[in-house]
């Protein structure tokens, strides 16, 4: 851990070389300009399975994730859930409504226990301004948050169940997967409804679709951790429209 005596209060648990590494945001920050965004936020700490920010609420603050996941979704008004995206250490969420003072585009729910930064849009405008590569960075990533939206759309339009699933799997074995004698296992862990919403399905279709591949010998799951053990076979899969 590094702690700089400039702000030892808001940095004290921060460790900036780890987070450089995993956030675009903080790559792009000299050390210098690193510690003054951490000393211009505040810490934020938040158990498993926490509401965020909910959709179309009022806000004026980004989160940074130092440590945990959440997930960005949408809920209907029955209450069925679609998974946007899934976000990680280094990530940023929030900027939309910073940016633009609409109410949040969506809702950000903790996966797990997270700790957070929080910037203030007061005091995060005035750091960018005469800082164009920050800023870049930033639109960098809503644009590679809007091609992998674009993907999303596309792929509930135009492939089936088993295609959308497989490729999500091949996703997350990207992001997270570990490989282990038994296969390559993903390091995140999901349950077969967090998997439908994140296909756009029903728990009982991923379920018939989980046991197709267990029963092939493609997949396993335990308990919400999901191990690949044919990933020729699941490319194939995701191929197959
Ligand atoms: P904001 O609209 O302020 O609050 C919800 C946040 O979720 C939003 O900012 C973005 O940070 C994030 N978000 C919204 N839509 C997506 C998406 N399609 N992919 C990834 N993140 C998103």
């Amino acid at each position: 851990m590094t702690s700089n005596p400039k702000h030892p209060d808001a940095t004290k648990l921060i460790d900036l070389a780890a987070l450089r590494q995993k956030s675009v945001l903080f790559a792009a920050l000299t050390d210098a300009e690193a510690w003054e965004l951490i000393g211009l936020s505040r810490q934020e700490y938040a158990s498993a399975r926490q509401d965020i920010y909910q959709v179309g609420q009022a806000g004026d603050s980004l989160h940074i994730v130092l440590e945990g996941r959440v997930k960005v979704s949408l809920l209907s008004e029955e209450g069925k859930e679609a998974i946007l995206s899934i976000l990680g250490t280094g990530e940023v969420f929030g900027e939309m409504s910073l940016f633009d003072g609409e109410p949040r585009s969506a809702t950000v729910t903790t996966m797990e226990r997270c700790q957070f930064l929080v910037l203030r849009r007061q005091a995060f405008l005035p750091f960018l301004e005469n800082r164009l590569h920050v800023m870049l960075e930033l639109i960098a990533e809503m644009s590679r948050r809007l091609r992998a939206t674009n993907t999303l759309v596309g792929n509930l339009s135009f492939l089936n169940l088993s295609a959308r699933l497989a490729r999500i799997l091949l996703n997350l074995v990207q992001q997270y997967g570990k490989v282990s004698p038994q296969g390559i296992v993903i390091g995140l862990k999901l349950s077969q409804e967090e998997l439908g919403h994140l296909v756009g399905v029903s728990r009982e279709s991923v379920n018939r679709q989980v046991r197709t591949w267990i029963d092939a010998g493609i997949i396993d799951y335990d308990h919400g951790t999901l191990i690949v053990l044919n990933s020729d076979a699941l490319f194939r899969e995701a191929l197959a429209s």
